[in-house]
């Protein structure tokens, strides 16, 4: 890893979140407000040759994984070629995209063609009239349709990102463990997380120990992984299950520690944390015809900047950030 990807606390930065863009086809309600956000407007929208050379840079400094985030990142008409280009970078092994799953199924196919190697799909409730309220708009089944459809592809696991929030769906918690049983899933509980917009407050918020503690009781030979240092998520496993449990503890245990996570946004933005506010724009000194070692100063100079973790969740529910379909998680 180049120079230019790891911070002052000595983190290597090897992981690439990049957002395609700002639209999607639902309304998640901790993800936007209902009336939407303001839309950047297209030319000042990353391309797809700005993203390809960008992330050709990413990839040369070091970065072997990207995912591709959003908004909806299916939703990008180019997302096809956006794949071959990116998965043929050299020194990329993984490239991962993380979706709502709407039109997934249909696409997928053609994507895995395309060199997608892995597949997160956000999935928040089983039950289709939760689905609509907690979403704005309807779907559900075609979501199910999608997270089969990336089981049969061979994608293993199929990772399924789940939300909980108190009073919505946290009855849910034991379900979708079930799911695990006879099926190739990761499920992954998130605790939830304040973004602007999100109306996030801590009752809603169902901490890890509290989610852990129901798994456990009906699921009761639940066995704690090793996880990977740069790992978002605690890992267990059930006799018997093929699937396996995880738990993305952002808020109550943070694992800014073992960061290795950078992000582009759609606007050719890069934010070096979640929820550090401090942007810097790529697009600008691009436009402005830099070449890759001038790039790569601006970076560096961001990434140093880069803090030891974020400033917990009362302070981050505080500050103006971005709301978090701009960010892509
Ligand atoms: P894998 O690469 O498959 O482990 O996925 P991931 O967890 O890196 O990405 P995904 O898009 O599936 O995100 C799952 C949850 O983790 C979302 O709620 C993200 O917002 C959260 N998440 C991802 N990266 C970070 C991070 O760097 N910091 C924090 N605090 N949360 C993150
Ligand atoms: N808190 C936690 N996770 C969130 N996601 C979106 N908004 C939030 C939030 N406020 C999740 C999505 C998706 C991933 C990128 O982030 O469900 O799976
Ligand atoms: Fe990394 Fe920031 Fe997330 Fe912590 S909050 S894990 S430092 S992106």
């Amino acid at each position: 890893v180049s120079d230019m990807l790891v911070d002052s606390f000595g983190r290597r930065h090897t992981y690439l979140r990049i957002s395609l863009t700002e639209r999607c086809n639902l309304r998640c309600m901790y993800c936007m407000p209902a009336e939407g956000v303001e839309l950047t407007p297209n030319p000042q929208l990353l391309s797809q040759n700005e993203i390809v050379r960008l992330a050709n840079l990413f990839v040369s400094s070091g970065v072997d994984k990207i995912r591709l985030t959003g908004g909806e990142p299916t939703i990008r008409k180019d997302i096809e070629e956006i794949c071959s280009q990116l998965s043929s970078l050299k020194g990329l092994k993984t490239l991962a995209i993380t979706t709502n799953g709407i039109t997934l199924a249909r696409k997928l196919p053609k994507l895995k063609e395309c060199g997608l190697s892995s597949v997160n799909i956000s999935l928040d409730t089983l039950v289709p009239a939760k689905f609509e309220f907690m979403t704005r708009r309807k779907g559900h089944e075609r979501v199910m349709e999608s997270i089969h459809t990336a089981i049969d592809l061979g994608y293993n696991p199929v990772k399924v990102n789940c939300v909980v929030m108190r009073g919505f769906n946290d009855d849910e918690i034991c379900d979708f463990v079930e799911m695990t049983r006879d099926k190739p899933i990761n499920i992954r509980f998130i605790e939830f997380m304040p973004f602007d917009g999100n109306v996030w407050n801590v009752k809603k918020l169902v901490p890890y120990a509290e989610m852990l503690d129901r798994v456990v009781k009906q699921f009761t030979s639940l066995k704690r992984l090793q996880d990977h240092p740069t790992e978002t998520a605690k890992n267990f496993t059930i006799d018997g299950h093929c699937g396996t449990v995880s738990f993305i503890t952002s808020m109550t245990k943070n694992f800014c520690a073992g960061c290795n996570r950078l992000r582009l946004l759609a606007d050719g933005n890069f934010k070096v944390c979640l929820f550090g506010p401090s942007e810097v724009s790529l697009r600008d000194p691009l436009r402005s015809g830099v070449d890759d070692h001038e790039l790569g100063e601006i970076i560096g100079a961001a990434v140093k900047r880069k803090k030891a973790s974020h400033a917990g969740m009362f302070d981050i529910a505080k500050t103006a950030n971005r709301p978090m379909i701009h960010i892509g998680g």
